[in-house]
C-alpha cells in the first residue's frame, strides 16, 4: 500500500522552503522594528478555548475543527487560528495587568477541515500578530501598515488594504435587526445553516462561502450606518492615522470576517496575484475577547497572514530573477578526494570546516574525479580543495578557486589558514 500525504496537507521540498525562510526571516526583521516579540503556544488546546473565543456559529468552529477525544477523555482540537491560544497563554502568564501593551508574533501551522484548492489547505501555516492593551485607533493603523511594510519589502506590489468597522456588541445588536430585517424575505434562498443564523447571528451570513448566500450580501445594509458616535470617531481617526501614514485604503461595509471576537476595526489584505482565494491577511480588534475569557478588560489589535498564499506571491516575483543552485544544499567549499586516504581525510576535513562555520560538502560514495568535480560546480562551491595521494604524501592540499580556476597549495591541517582563505580575504590572496 502507497501512503501518501493526507488530503489538503502538503510537503515543503527545497528550494520552495528557501522562499519559506526568507518569508520567516522578513516577518521577524520587521516585526521587532516594531517592538513585537515571538510567542510560540501549544499545536492543540482545549475544545471549549476555540468555540468560546473564534465563536459556536462560525464555519471555522462548527465545520472545521479537527476535534478529538484523548486518552483521558477530555476534547482537543488542533488550532485553527492563532490569536485564542496566544490570549490564554497571556492570561496565563499574567501579562495582562501591566501598563505597557504586550506585543507578539507568532509563525506555524494551523488547521482547519476545508475543501482544499489553490491557497488553500487544511494545514496551512499562519504569521501573526496581536498587541495586547492598547484601545488607540493609532494602534490599528500602526499594526495595519506594519503587515503592509512587510508585503512590500518582499517586492509585492499589489497588496490592497480593505478595512471596515463592526462597531462594539451594541452597535452590532442594532445592525444585527436591520440585517435580519433585510433578509427575512429572502429566507427561501439562504444555505440551511444561514437559514438558522438568520436566528441566531445573522452577521456570519456575510461571511457565508455558499454561492447563493454571498449572492444575497448585496441585500445586506451597511453596517457604517449603525455604527454608535464613539465607534464611528474611533473609524474617521483610524482612516486619518492610515492617511498620515501614507497608506492607501479602501472601504468595504460587508468585510465582517468569518470570526466572532471582532469589534470596531476589521480588515483584510488582497493580492490580485492569488487568484480565488484572494485574502493574503485577515485581521481587526478585538477589544472583548481578553475580558470575555476572564481577564482583565484589555482592548487589542491583531491580524494573521495566510504564508502559503505569501510564499506562492513571492514565487511569482521572484520568478527568473533568482538563480538557484542545482545542487540540494549549496556548498563554500567542495572537497573532491581520491583513494581510501584521500577519503579519510576528506572526512576530517570537512568536520574540521565546518566546525568554523564553512559549508562543507564532499561525495561520501567516492565517485570519480570528473563527477566529483560537477558536483562542485554545480552547487555553487566558490572552492575546491583536491585531496589525492600526492597530496596527502606533500601534506598540502590543492585549493582551487571556481571563478577563474586558479589553484594553490594549502598546508595539510592548517584549517585556519584554509578557513581564511575561504572566506572574505581569502578570495583576493589565492593564486596572488
Ligand atoms: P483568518 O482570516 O481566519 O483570521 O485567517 C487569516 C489568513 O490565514 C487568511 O487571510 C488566509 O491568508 C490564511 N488562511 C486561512 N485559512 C486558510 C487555509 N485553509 N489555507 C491557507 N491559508 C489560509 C485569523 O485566523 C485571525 N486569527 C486573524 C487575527 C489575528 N485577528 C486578530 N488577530
Amino acid at each position: 500500500m502507497e501512503i501518501k500525504a493526507s488530503k489538503g496537507t502538503r510537503d515543503i521540498l527545497p528550494p520552495e522552503v528557501e522562499d519559506w525562510q526568507l518569508v520567516e526571516e522578513t516577518s521577524r526583521r520587521i516585526f521587532a522594528l516594531y517592538g513585537f516579540r515571538e510567542i510560540r503556544t501549544p499545536i492543540f488546546e482545549s475544545t471549549d478555548l476555540f468555540v468560546k473565543s473564534t465563536g459556536s456559529d462560525t464555519d471555522i468552529v462548527t465545520k472545521e475543527m479537527y476535534t478529538f477525544t484523548d486518552r483521558a477523555g477530555r476534547s482537543v482540537t488542533l488550532r485553527p487560528e492563532g490569536t485564542p491560544g496566544v490570549v490564554r497563554a497571556a492570561l496565563e502568564a499574567g501579562l495582562l495587568r501591566r501598563l505597557e501593551a504586550e506585543r507578539f508574533y507568532y509563525i506555524g501551522p494551523m488547521f482547519r477541515y476545508e475543501r482544499p484548492q489553490k491557497g488553500r489547505y487544511r494545514q496551512f501555516s499562519q504569521i501573526g500578530v496581536e498587541l495586547l492593551g492598547s484601545a488607540h485607533p493609532a494602534a490599528d493603523a500602526e499594526v495595519m501598515e506594519m503587515a503592509l511594510a512587510l508585503f512590500s519589502s518582499l517586492g509585492i506590489g499589489d497588496a490592497r488594504l480593505q478595512i471596515n468597522s463592526v462597531g462594539h456588541a451594541e452597535c452590532r445588536a442594532t445592525y444585527r435587526v436591520a440585517l435580519r430585517e433585510a433578509l427575512v424575505p429572502h429566507r427561501d434562498r439562504l444555505c440551511p445553516d444561514c437559514q438558522r443564523r438568520l436566528d441566531v447571528n445573522p452577521l456570519r451570513i456575510l461571511d457565508c462561502k455558499v454561492p447563493g448566500c454571498a449572492a444575497l450580501k448585496e441585500k445586506a445594509p451597511s453596517i457604517l450606518d449603525h455604527l454608535c458616535d464613539d465607534c464611528r470617531t474611533h473609524m474617521s481617526r483610524v482612516q486619518e492615522a492610515l492617511r498620515a501614514l501614507d497608506v492607501p485604503f479602501t472601504i468595504n461595509p460587508r468585510l465582517v470576517r468569518g470570526l466572532d471576537y471582532y469589534t470596531r476595526t476589521t480588515f483584510e489584505v488582497a493580492s490580485g496575484g492569488l487568484g480565488a482565494q484572494n485574502a493574503l491577511c485577515g485581521g481587526g480588534r478585538y477589544d472583548d475577547l481578553v475580558a470575555s475569557m476572564g481577564g482583565p478588560p484589555t482592548p487589542a489589535f491583531g491580524f494573521a497572514i495566510g504564508a502559503d498564499r505569501l510564499v506562492m506571491l513571492l514565487g511569482a516575483v521572484v520568478e527568473g530573477q533568482r538563480a538557484r543552485p542545482a545542487c540540494p544544499s549549496p556548498a563554500d567549499v567542495y572537497i573532491v578526494h581520491l583513494g581510501q586516504a584521500g577519503f579519510d581525510e576528506a572526512f576530517r576535513a570537512a568536520r574540521a570546516l565546518r566546525s568554523r562555520g564553512v559549508a562543507t560538502l564532499f561525495d561520501p560514495e567516492s565517485r570519480d574525479l570528473k563527477k566529483q568535480m560537477s558536483r562542485a560546480s554545480a552547487c555553487g562551491a566558490r572552492y575546491t580543495i583536491i585531496i589525492g595521494d600526492s597530496e596527502i604524501e606533500r601534506r598540502a592540499y590543492a585549493l582551487k578557486r571556481m571563478s577563474d580556476g586558479i589553484q594553490k597549495d594549502v598546508a595539510a591541517g592548517q584549517w585556519d589558514e584554509i578557513t581564511r582563505e575561504v572566506t572574505h580575504g581569502g578570495q583576493q590572496r589565492v593564486g596572488a
